[in-house]
């Protein structure tokens, strides 16, 4: 559930698209989508966050991630609410049955559970459907594995972001030292393999990148850099839209 702004289909109103990003953990996904649409005044919708929150209750429940039938019940059941970012919190909040658990999601072993537990299909068809009625409106960037392929088929721009895993996983690195942890470059390493494999190999909706997306190498690349790139690319797009319409 969430509460969207004003799609811009009035006259005179800049007309708003759906952008979709999809990419591997570490390839910058979330920083970049936060970017993007508060540069736009899109709503940033943060999608892995859901598949988070499903797995946090499940640890508390002391569910196995891996129970399909339990999980799938579980997601079916479960209310997800993304608070929008503002321009002042750029990070959404994420309301799990009423209650905020917007920082104890981003726990590594959360991360874990979500990759493990969005393996299945029935948690997977549940989240889909509330991420698609998010969409309706235009006006997103919506964040995550299967947007582009799955969630937003026909979304206007879809961008596939990528970056060496020895990058992605220095990034993380300085994530989690950031958060006050001692992490160790090889068992983040390892970890950012795991994830990687884990995602892009499941049956339902593996990470990979939809036809008609394009694909951004972060790996040398700023993050203003890589911003920059994809708000030309969405404003082009918007200018091209209007045109068509005149
Ligand atoms: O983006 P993230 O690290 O917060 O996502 C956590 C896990 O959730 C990720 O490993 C795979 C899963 N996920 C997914 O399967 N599909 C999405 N659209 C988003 C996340």
């Amino acid at each position: 559930m969430l509460r969207l702004p004003d799609s811009g289909e009035e006259e005179g109103v800049e007309k708003k698209i759906a952008i979709a990003i999809d990419g591997p953990v570490g390839s910058g996904k979330s920083t970049i989508a936060k970017l993007v649409a508060r540069e736009l005044g899109y709503t940033y919708i943060d999608t892995g966050a859901m598949y988070r929150g499903i797995a946090l209750k499940a640890k508390r429940m002391r569910i196995s991630w891996e129970d399909a039938q339990r999980m799938a019940s579980l997601a079916g059941s479960t209310e997800i609410v993304l608070l929008p970012a503002t321009k002042e919190e750029l990070t959404s909040r994420v309301l799990l049955d009423g209650e905020e658990v917007s920082c104890e999601i981003r726990e590594t072993d959360i991360g874990e559970g979500a990759s493990k537990s969005s393996t299945i299909s029935g948690v997977r068809k549940a989240l889909v459907k509330l991420q698609k009625g998010m969409a309706v409106s235009g006006g997103v960037v919506m964040e995550g594995r299967d947007i582009g392929t799955v969630v937003l088929p026909g979304a206007e721009l879809k961008i596939f972001l990528t970056g060496s895993i020895e990058e992605r996983a220095k990034r993380r690195f300085l994530e989690l030292q950031k958060k006050g942890k001692k992490p160790e470059m090889r068992e983040v390493i390892e970890e950012v393999r795991e994830r990687d494999l884990r995602d892009s190999t499941r049956a339902d909706s593996p990470l990979k990148k939809a036809e008609d997306a394009v694909e951004v190498d972060t790996t040398h690349m700023t993050i203003a850099q890589v911003v920059d790139t994809i708000v030309e690319m969405a404003r082009e797009l918007v200018r091209s839209k209007i045109q068509k319409q005149t």
